[in-house]
């Protein structure tokens, strides 16, 4: 199993959303967080440079099989692509083990 971990702009969401049922994802998480992306390590090729801002972004967070990971990357670096700066970043995680709470199920049986 793999978590996917997305950072996206909110105008994304509902697209990403729809892509992901048509891909039938086991579940997702979306949070309002807060990030800096490349202007964070600028420092060193502009020094003075100021302290850059906190831009507000999604995160989503997905746990899947390792076998679904593929075609979702390629829909979300799709859905997402605009060409300009702050379009985004996909991680790709390691999960050890997930558990369905109401069954007991764990592993993949409690994704799907
Ligand atoms: N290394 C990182 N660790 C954690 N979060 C990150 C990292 N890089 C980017 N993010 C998150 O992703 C958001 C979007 O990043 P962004 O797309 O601006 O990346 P970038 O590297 O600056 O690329 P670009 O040059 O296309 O803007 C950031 O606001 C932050 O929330
Ligand atoms: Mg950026």
């Amino acid at each position: 199993m793999k978590m996917i971990r997305c950072y996206i702009r909110h105008e994304k969401l509902d697209s990403v959303r729809e892509k992901l049922f048509e891909l039938g994802v086991p579940g997702l998480s979306v949070a309002e967080v807060r990030g800096i992306g490349k202007p964070m390590s600028q420092l060193k090729s502009a020094p003075g440079s100021r302290v850059p801002e906190f831009m507000p972004r999604l995160e989503i967070s997905l746990v899947l099989s390792d076998d679904a990971v593929e075609e979702v990357v390629e829909m979300l670096k799709a859905t997402v692509y605009t060409g300009n700066l702050g379009d985004g970043k996909i991680f790709i995680l390691p999960v050890e083990d997930a558990i369905r709470i109401r069954t007991g199920e764990s592993g993949e049986q409690a994704l799907y």
